[in-house]
């Protein structure tokens, strides 16, 4: 398998691909785009940091990819949607870089209380200037933190033992966890309003793209400080520039910026502004975290492992996962089945879980039914990173939902598919845990393994017809491994799944289609 590495990344990393003879790393950074284009079909995995972006160009290309591995936790330079609908699994590190990202912002928080840069420069430049770097404490100053992620929650932590007040916005968080932090949750205006400092934690996203802007500003106290070490553009750094000229804002330190590298933005010049070149992440501890954290989670993604910090597809944990396996085939398996069952357009997918089914997070077992129904249908590259994004995009509604009791089995899959106006049903569970059986289609109740192939059949139930179905199979040389039936009543309409060990041809569907009281027939892969 091959890997490819397109940003530096701290050799404890790199030390595991080495110890695993399947892997081939080529470590290739500051590729063009046009390049890395080229280059990305090549490989199964690629590992970046914040320098290589992937477009959907991009991705779209890459046609071996199976999964982005980002050392550290923004991901906005990757296209994620892109990704998801070619089925390529995204995953980050968050955590890794957490405590260097909070220490960072400590860091520019004093630097800007107490002009260390430029006190630092001054006398560099042998000036004993002790008037013009008078600072303030930070001592009793309320600190506003937008986003109590991660990072957030460790400035919180370190600006309290400064004697700091905090108040904190973050619509995510509940108050109780706030009050454990000891941190006053409010409104984006109520902190504007009563913040001496003001420090961003979130995500860049559309919803957070210039959260601070020129009318912002405007609510904010006369004389606040704002520190910027989460993503450029969460501030407009227009707006923040007229702010600081006005007076507004007395001074700022930043670590990003809307331009990267931000060669023509007038903050740089500013007397009154820190500045880093996106030094959040960068120790020497949280480049060996994240490159460690990175390469383990790829080497396991690409080798049947767990799959850990993917955001376009659930976390299994890795102890649930041998438990959670029989139910993911068995789930994959009905979806084909009622996949197969149907032959018109799926406008429609209830599903519900009942019984001891319900220790695992269904989320993911919806998933492997979607992939289950869509296989037989698609050309191919469905797997469970895109099924839903492709569900969404054939206008199938997925409804999922729990019972906690499941009458007559310790744990049971239902699922009812609705096209073109008519429903069909199927239903599955595990026995002892690891035998997965079909016992329901439609109204029928059976007792089928659901593996190989099946002859699916609807006739009238009356004697003669495992006879008839024989016959004719046995002039095939196709041999039977499995029957089962079920009717409503006696004479009725009823149902034959056979599991057959050979393939059938049409000629012998047509044949058996010929045969008295048998109402249709049809062959399913499973
Ligand atoms: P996180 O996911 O743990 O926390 C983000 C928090 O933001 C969450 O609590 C979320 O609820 C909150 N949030 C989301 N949308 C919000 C909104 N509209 N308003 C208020 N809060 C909102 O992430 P993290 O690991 O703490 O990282 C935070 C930021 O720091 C990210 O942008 C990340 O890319 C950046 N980062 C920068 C560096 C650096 O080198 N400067 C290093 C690491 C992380
Ligand atoms: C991150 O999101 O992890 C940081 O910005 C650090 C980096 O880009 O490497």
């Amino acid at each position: 398998m091959k890997v490819l590495i397109s940003d530096p990344l701290s050799e404890e990393g790199l030390k595991f691909f080495k110890e695993k003879k399947d892997f081939q790393v080529v470590v290739k950074p500051k590729m063009p785009p046009e390049e890395l284009k080229k280059e990305i079909k090549n490989y199964e995995a690629i590992i970046i940091r914040s320098g290589t972006k992937m477009t959907k160009d991009i991705i779209e290309a890459a046609d071996n990819l199976k999964i982005i591995g980002r050392a550290g936790t923004g991901v906005d330079n990757v296209d994620v949607d892109a990704a998801s609908r070619k089925g390529i699994i995204v995953m980050n590190t968050p955590g890794g870089n957490t405590i260097s990202t909070a220490e960072q912002t400590m860091a520019l928080l004093l630097s800007l209380s107490r002009n260390i840069p430029q006190a630092h420069a001054s006398l560099k430049n042998r000036q004993w200037d002790r008037k013009k770097f008078m600072g303030i404490e930070v001592y009793g100053k309320t600190l506003g933190i937008i986003g109590l992620g991660r990072i957030g929650t460790e400035v919180a932590k370190r600006a309290l033992s400064f004697g700091m007040k905090i108040v904190a916005y973050d619509p995510f968080l509940s108050v109780e966890r706030a009050r454990q932090l000891k941190v006053e949750l409010t409104d984006l205006k109520g902190l504007f309003k009563v913040s001496d400092y003001i420090t961003v934690h979130t995500p860049l996203t559309e919803k957070t793209k210039h959260l601070i802007g020129e009318k912002e500003f405007k609510l904010m106290k006369f004389g606040v400080r704002i520190i910027n070490c989460a993503r450029g553009g969460i501030i407009d750094d227009k707006a923040l520039n007229e702010a600081l000229k006005s007076g507004k804002v007395v001074g700022a330190a930043l670590d990003v910026y809307e331009a990267k590298p931000p060669e023509k933005s007038p903050l740089i010049e500013r007397d009154n502004v820190v500045v880093t070149p996106h030094l959040g992440a960068s120790t020497g501890e949280a480049q060996e975290k994240v490159a460690v954290d990175i390469c383990r989670q790829v080497i396991d993604a690409l080798t049947g492992g767990p799959v850990v910090n993917a955001l376009n597809i659930p976390t299994i944990e890795p102890g649930l996962s041998k438990d959670l396996e029989p139910y993911m085939q068995l789930c994959e398996k009905l979806g084909s089945l009622a996949g197969q069952l149907i032959d018109n357009k799926i406008e429609e997918l209830k599903i519900s879980y009942s019984g001891e089914i319900l220790n695992f997070d269904s989320k993911i077992l919806t998933i492997a039914i979607v992939k289950g129904i869509l296989k037989p249908i698609l050309e191919s590259g469905i797997n469970l990173v895109n099924a839903l994004v492709i569900a969404k995009e054939r206008g199938i509604k997925i409804i999922d939902s729990k019972e906690s009791i499941s009458q007559d089995f310790t744990n049971l899959i239902r699922i009812q598919v609705k096209a073109d106006k008519k429903e069909t049903q199927v239903c599955g569970t595990l026995f002892t845990k690891t035998e997965p059986r079909i016992v329901k289609i439609d109204e029928y109740y059976v007792k089928a393994v659901p593996e190989g192939l099946l002859l699916i059949m609807h006739n009238i139930d009356v004697p003669g017809i495992v006879g008839q179905i024989g016959t004719i199979l046995g002039k095939q040389n196709i041999n039977i491994a499995g029957m089962t039936f079920g009717r409503l009543k006696q004479g009725g309409k009823a149902i034959s799944v056979l599991n057959i060990d050979n393939p059938v041809s049409q000629a012998v569907i047509d044949e058996i289609l010929r045969s008295k009281n048998i109402l249709d027939a049809k062959l399913i892969k499973l």
